[in-house]
């Protein structure tokens, strides 16, 4: 297992080129999406857990929400904040690793809601033992009542492909090869994620104390009230503590 793929500047980069151009577009309309959704209003204070550039931040910061980005890659957090002080919004960003979040020292209870968009750090450290680690922590900082958000990979569509012998998924593991195999500093990158069926997600998320969770689709970016179909590539997972 190697380290984040994020922590390579060049793949960083080119990440963020393509976020820019094909998700970036639809954040105003997530954002008011998800303002309905988890029920929060202009003075919640809120997490953008794998906040990258900042998109959702700062679309919640414009509208008078509290944000704490939270990111481990420096060359998104450094677009973070030269967009935060472009659209004249503060925004809380913190680089940190969300396998550890509780290093972080984030006040427990004290949250209204958090969101992980766009495979932001569900399934990409190192497997369901950290995404366990990682739910429990959300669920610790959250209050009672308040919803998290993530969106991820659905591995039944992968399943589906994998008849076709798909080497890139392991569907005795639910794990894929998504990212090119690369070194950084002679550090061997990790390119290994773990996806989730919509019933595997909904078990951990419960196994964490989350309830009332709610499986719907967000093609193209597009979230809706639509429930998840079989062969959409991302799920939209609304869970409430
Ligand atoms: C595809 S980008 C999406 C960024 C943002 N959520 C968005 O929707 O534009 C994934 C982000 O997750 C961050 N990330 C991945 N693994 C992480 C981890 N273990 N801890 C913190 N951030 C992580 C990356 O650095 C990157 O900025």
């Amino acid at each position: 297992m190697g380290i984040s793929p994020w922590m390579n500047k060049e793949f960083a980069k080119t990440s963020l080129d393509k976020i820019d151009t094909k998700f970036k577009p639809n954040t105003k309309e997530q954002v008011i999406y998800l303002i309905e959704k988890m029920q929060l209003i202009s003075t919640s204070k809120i997490l953008d857990l794998g906040c990258g550039a900042g998109r959702h931040a700062i679309e919640f910061s414009k509208r008078g929400l509290c944000v704490t980005g939270i990111d481990i890659s420096e060359v998104m957090l450094e677009h973070a904040k030269k967009r935060a002080t472009e659209e004249q919004v503060m925004v809380n960003y913190i680089q940190g690793n969300l396998a550890n979040l509780s290093d972080l020292q984030l006040q427990e209870a004290s949250y209204d809601g958090a969101i992980c968009l766009c495979e932001s750090g569900v399934g990409v450290m190192g497997g369901e033992n950290k995404d366990y680690e990682f739910f429990t922590q959300v669920y610790r900082l959250l209050i009672p009542n308040s919803y998290f958000v993530l969106t991820c990979f659905n591995s039944l569509r992968r399943y589906i492909l994998s008849k076709d012998h798909n080497p890139k998924f392991d569907y005795l593991n639910s794990t894929m090869l998504w990212a090119p195999p690369f070194e950084y500093n002679g550090e061997k990158l990790n390119e290994l994620q773990r996806i989730y069926a919509p019933s595997e997600i909904q078990l951990l998320l419960r196994l964490c104390g989350f309830g009332d969770i709610q499986v719907l689709s967000c093609v193209n970016g597009e979230f809706s009230d639509r429930r998840m179909g079989i062969d959409d590539i991302e799920m939209l997972v609304i869970a409430k503590k």
